[in-house]
């Protein structure tokens, strides 16, 4: 078997001569290669291509370099999509169980965080030697450092960058992130064959904040535990201050459902009536400052005993008072002036839509042999593994299809 290198640097030998391929994947990131992985090793012939110098680059930085690479408890509900129901076909199919199985298989050691979150223990660079190897397994060309170029169809075959194929694999990803090489060569080319897309916003993205919670900006790197809430949707994880608003799993968890001019709230402090009542009968002389640093980080609770300026003893509350500071407390509301964009977001949402996809095969319904998967569809991920999940079970439903 040739090693996962010498696959790559066999591509070379093909820049001069073209080839004909059963598929050609545009992306190796972790959709694409999942998806080169199973049509090759299922006999399929298919080349690779990359712009990026090295493969997965994305799956190298996750999880701070150990690759958050998926989540015991996925299920569709984990996801935002115009049509909730799509990913549950390719997700029930190749399961987080499946994608362990293969970690397992490989030696990669393992160990789960928090929350059912699965990393590696060592490094994430396990997880792009373990897709490579799958890859190698099943011949597949990789195609790295090259432009993709002009894509052309024309008499079911279609034609990238020298080479010709009878299927065509869209897995290039989302605009998140451009210095890493993303752009939104997935739109470009759901717009030239007549795929619609679902508008693409960043996803999984700090908070910016204006003047108005300049307080909060100076307070950087104060992180609590929260329930941080836009609409009627709730998540309890950590919220974190940064000099230029708000961050952390639960901040990020929810700027997915976030639109412009929603406001953010955020619950610093569980209990925070019983609490309260609890700091006036134990030091009734206090004030609220008091009160607030016995649970909250002493920069925070200087910012909130400021903003919520009870000006009185706390023997000296009465229990609606108490009760009023509490619902501050715990409905801490801001107004984002937008978010830190693409340059920070940890994915895209939105992207082709699934409309035009077939659930099962992730072929185009409208353009036979012409595949999308991975983030470049819309379906996008909590945070937590479950972008990476969708990434293996799509590439997979694709792989297993052409
Ligand atoms: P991905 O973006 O991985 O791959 C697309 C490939 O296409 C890339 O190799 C790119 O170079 C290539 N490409 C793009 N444009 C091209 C062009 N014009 N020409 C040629 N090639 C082109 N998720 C998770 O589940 N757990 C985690 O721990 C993390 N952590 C994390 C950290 C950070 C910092 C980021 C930015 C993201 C994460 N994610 C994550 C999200 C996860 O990385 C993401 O959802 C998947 O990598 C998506 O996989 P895809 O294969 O669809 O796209």
């Amino acid at each position: 078997m040739e090693t996962s290198s010498a696959l790559q640097h066999r591509a070379a030998d093909h820049m001069t001569r073209s080839m004909h391929y059963d598929a050609i994947i545009l992306g190796a990131g972790g959709a694409g290669l999942m998806c080169a992985a199973i049509a090759g090793q299922a006999g399929a012939r298919v080349l690779v291509l990359d712009h990026a110098p090295k493969a997965g680059k994305k799956i190298l930085i996750s999880g701070g370099g150990r690759c958050n690479f998926t989540n015991t408890g996925t299920e569709a509900g984990n996801f935002l999509s115009e049509n909730p129901h799509f990913a549950k076909s390719a997700l029930s199919r190749y399961t987080q169980w499946d994608f362990l199985g293969m970690v397992q298989a490989h030696g990669i050691a393992w160990h789960e965080k928090t929350l059912g979150q699965l990393f590696c223990d060592d490094s994430a660079r396990r997880i792009v030697a373990m897709l490579l190897d799958e890859c190698a397994k099943g011949g597949a060309d990789i195609r790295l450092s090259t432009q993709i170029g002009e894509v052309r169809h024309a008499d079911a075959t279609y034609h990238v960058a020298g080479d010709t194929a009878d299927a065509l694999v869209i897995a290039t990803g989302g605009p998140s992130i451009p210095k890493m090489g993303a752009t939104g060569v997935a739109y470009d080319l759901a717009r030239q064959f007549g795929l619609p897309l679902v508008t693409p916003r960043p996803a999984l993205v700090p908070f910016t904040l204006g003047d108005s919670d300049a307080a909060f900006r100076e307070i950087s790197g104060v992180a609590v535990p929260s329930v941080a809430r836009v609409g009627s949707t709730a998540f309890e994880e950590a919220s974190l201050f940064t000099h230029r608003g708000l961050s952390g799993p639960a901040v990020l968890q929810v700027s997915s459902y976030w639109s412009p001019g929603q406001a953010v709230t955020i619950d610093l402090l569980r209990d925070a009536a019983a609490k309260l009542r609890d700091a006036r009968s134990r030091m009734p002389r206090s004030g609220l400052k008091a009160a607030l640093i016995e649970h909250l980080p002493k920069r925070l609770a200087d910012v909130l005993a400021d903003r919520i300026a009870l000006p009185t003893e706390l023997g000296n509350a009465s229990d609606a008072t108490l009760d009023d500071v509490a619902a501050q407390l715990q409905h801490l509301t801001f107004h984002p002036t937008g978010t830190e964009g693409y340059a920070k977001a940890e994915v895209t949402a939105g992207g082709i839509d699934t409309a035009a996809l077939s659930s099962k095969t992730m072929e185009a319904r409208s353009v036979p042999g012409l595949y999308a998967i991975g983030e470049a569809v819309d379906v996008t991920g909590w945070l937590g593994g479950y972008n990476f999940q969708w990434a293996w079970s799509s590439g997979w439903a694709a792989g297993v299809a052409i």
